[in-house]
């Protein structure tokens, strides 16, 4: 039988600062009745300049180290998805290592994008069914404030920072991840990318004047190629798994849009009082958001042990992933 992976506790990080729609009225043009009615965003939280993504993926991992009783010394492996990483090298991963003292941890980023927590996920759960290691600490963390442009209306507004953490264990008897489906559409690379700064287009005063160290998106196209992609993920997953959709206790799906969401919820015929959603307060936080909003579902008593949960994401590359799992 199959050694299983379920999550032992759950952590997450915000930065204090929130930058509601109305200031970013001050910033761009644009409006809180145009953010609000196009994406269901209402403000989003920014890092201070001194606070990285490591400092928001430890505090994470701290809080889910205390609420899961264990010695950070236990820890065998983290793994830390993100797409804004304090240094190229070495992995944001290694930096947390050494922020929570877990000193016998081996450490490496995942880069999926928005995908990027549950790719990080479902590999923490290889390492544990193989029976290689008995721990691991698996966060999503973004300072995307530090990638967005912040004069291009059509993406500034969608995004915020933070970060958020889970314990990752065998447990006798505990069932954990169920399935999953992870996925690539790489001939999609140009419709959400940032262009420079990899040795493709290096970093040069032409560059940086042109801003193509941001974030750049067709918005629509990617808003499509989501939809669809999420469901046919999360259809799979349930699939594998053996389960129906009225199995599932909660859907925490990316939250990029609330336009998105709806649209996935209405396909899936699942009502939306059944999906987890905290894109009105936080914005997209890219491979934060899975993280965060299983840590509040947690925080907020709504997990009893035995419920399913199907959390499915989406992201720049162009990837995708789900997972069922138990709690
Ligand atoms: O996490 C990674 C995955 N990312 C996503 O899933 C994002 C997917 N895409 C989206 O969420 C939506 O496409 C957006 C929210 C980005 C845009 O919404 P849309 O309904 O697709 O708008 P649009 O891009 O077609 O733009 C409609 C109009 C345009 O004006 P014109 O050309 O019709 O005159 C835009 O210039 O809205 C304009 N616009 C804005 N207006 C006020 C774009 N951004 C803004 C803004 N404020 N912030």
């Amino acid at each position: 039988m199959r050694r299983t992976s379920s999550i032992l506790s759950t952590g997450a990080y915000l930065p204090s600062r929130v930058l509601a729609n109305a200031e970013l009225e001050k910033m761009v043009e644009t409006t809180n009745e145009w953010i609000l009615s196009r994406t269901g965003i209402r403000e989003r939280r920014i890092a201070d300049e001194g606070e990285f993504t490591s400092d928001m993926g430890a505090r994470a991992a701290e809080q889910a180290i205390e609420l899961g009783g264990i010695d950070p010394k236990s820890i065998d492996l983290i793994i830390c998805a993100t797409c804004t990483p304090d240094t190229i090298f070495p992995s944001t991963a290694c930096h947390i290592q050494h922020k929570i003292g877990a000193t016998r941890a081996a450490a490496f980023d995942i880069q999926a994008a928005c995908s990027g927590f549950l790719y990080a996920l479902v590999t923490a759960d290889q390492f544990i069914s193989s029976g290689v290691y008995q721990t691991i600490l698996v966060i999503g963390a973004e300072k995307l404030s530090s990638i967005v442009n912040w004069q291009d209306r059509n993406t500034c507004v969608l995004f915020g920072d933070g970060a958020g953490a889970v314990i990752l264990q065998h447990r006798p008897g505990a069932r954990g991840v169920l399935s999953f489906d992870l996925g690539a559409d790489g001939a999609q690379t140009e419709i959400l990318s940032i262009p420079a700064g990899g040795c493709r287009v290096p970093l040069t005063p032409e560059v940086l004047d042109q801003r193509l160290q941001f974030i750049q998106m067709s918005g629509k196209e990617v808003f499509k190629y989501a939809v669809n992609a999420m469901n046919r993920s999360a259809e799979e997953s349930l699939e594998k798994a053996g389960c129906k959709p009225e199995q599932i206790r909660w859907f925490i799906p990316h939250q990029a849009n609330q336009r998105i969401v709806d649209a996935v919820a209405q396909r899936m015929n699942v009502g939306l009082e059944h999906f987890v959603i905290n894109l009105d307060r936080y914005g997209n936080t890219s491979a934060a958001c899975m993280p965060i909003a299983l840590h509040e579902t947690n925080m907020a008593g709504k997990l009893d042990r035995g419920d399913l949960l199907l959390m499915v994401s989406f992201g720049g590359g162009l990837t995708w992933a789900s997972t069922v799992l138990e709690w």
